[in-house]
């Protein structure tokens, strides 16, 4: 039988993944291991999302490779190598980071994400696109909420890594987060496709965690998900006010949800003076085209006045 087309390189990817995570995983003991228990990790909790790290140095994972029969192309095509186009010589793409295996909700291992251990930039680096690496259609954590999707089937959209790993070992299994991307319409899709019904977005309190709910509103305009936003009072996100003040707050943030038009009506209420006819009409001109195409408000029952 042929392969589908792209079946046998995405497969050939998980193995040369699975290849690096082991590496990753050995070298775990140390700095990494340390920082990840400052952290609020757990021994089960690191286990469980088979956090590695990836040592200093600019070819580990390469000479490692070398004694094991996996080629450079291999890992070039992996994204695990970084190939300098003045003299094409390779090097290790993460180096001197914690690693984070990303797996898709059918749990093969697509790639990565690496955090340094200090403050140094960029925070973090990801896998770059490859066959088996699509950043808009990936949520990393799925393969684990999944599994304890209930009847009422509900996820929770958290920002990052940390946010989801400290979140499921605080027991809020139904944690997930985009890979540094807003939500898109293809996670929109999937979710759908695997019976999600209720989504919730509980992004990081600053500017940026404000744009990132409004745009994963935008995503799921039109589709059948009953959706809330949740504000994290009292900390940055999800892992730090989990790390400050344990499970508490977030059930609190849980419970006081707010629905998808007043997030949008907060937010033109944010840049508009409702005190003045102008503004309240510049409010009504924001809210209302993209009310009008949200299938979940129905107006047609709406009382005449
Ligand atoms: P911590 O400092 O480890 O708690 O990270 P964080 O998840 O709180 O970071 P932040 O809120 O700044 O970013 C949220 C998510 O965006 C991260 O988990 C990453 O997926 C992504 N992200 C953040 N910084 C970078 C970056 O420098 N490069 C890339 N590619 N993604 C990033
Ligand atoms: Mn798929
Ligand atoms: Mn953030
Ligand atoms: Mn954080
Ligand atoms: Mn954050």
């Amino acid at each position: 039988v042929e392969a589908k087309y792209g079946e046998k390189s995405s497969r050939d990817l998980y193995d040369v993944n699975a290849f690096a995570l082991s590496y990753f995983r050995e070298h775990l003991p140390g700095p990494a291991l340390d920082y990840l228990k400052r952290r609020g990790l757990s021994d089960e909790t690191i286990a469980a999302f088979e956090l590695g790290y990836a040592p200093e140095g600019w070819d580990g994972l390469l000479k490692l490779a070398r004694t094991r029969g996996v080629s450079e192309r291999q890992l070039l095509e992996a994204g695990l190598l970084i190939e300098n186009p003045e003299n094409g010589r390779v090097y290790d793409r993460f180096r001197g980071r914690v690693m984070f295996p990303i797996r898709d909700h059918l749990g093969r291992l697509v790639g990565f994400g690496g955090r340094v251990l200090d403050d140094s930039k960029p925070k973090y680096l990801n896998t770059p696109e490859t066959e088996a690496f699509k950043k808009g259609e990936l949520l990393y954590g799925l393969d684990k909420a999944r599994t304890r999707l209930k009847a009422e089937s509900e996820l929770v959209v958290v920002e990052g890594y940390m946010d989801v790993i400290t979140m499921h070992q605080h027991g809020f299994t139904g944690a997930v987060a985009s890979l540094g991307t807003a939500l898109t319409a293809e996670h929109a899709t999937l979710l759908e496709r695997l019976g999600v019904s209720k989504i919730r977005l509980m992004f990081d309190s600053d500017e940026a965690g404000r744009k990132a709910t409004l745009t994963g509103l935008d995503q799921v305009i039109g589709t059948r998900f009953e959706v809330s936003a949740h504000r994290i009072a009292g900390g940055k996100d999800a892992a730090d006010v989990l790390m400050e003040f344990g499970g508490d707050s977030i059930k609190a943030a849980l419970k006081d949800g707010v629905t998808e038009v007043h997030v949008r009506y907060q937010n033109a209420a944010a840049k508009f003076n409702s005190n003045t006819p102008e503004g309240k009409r510049a409010i009504l001109m924001e809210l209302l085209p993209r009310m009008m195409i949200n299938e979940s408000l129905d107006f047609t029952n709406a009382p005449a006045t």
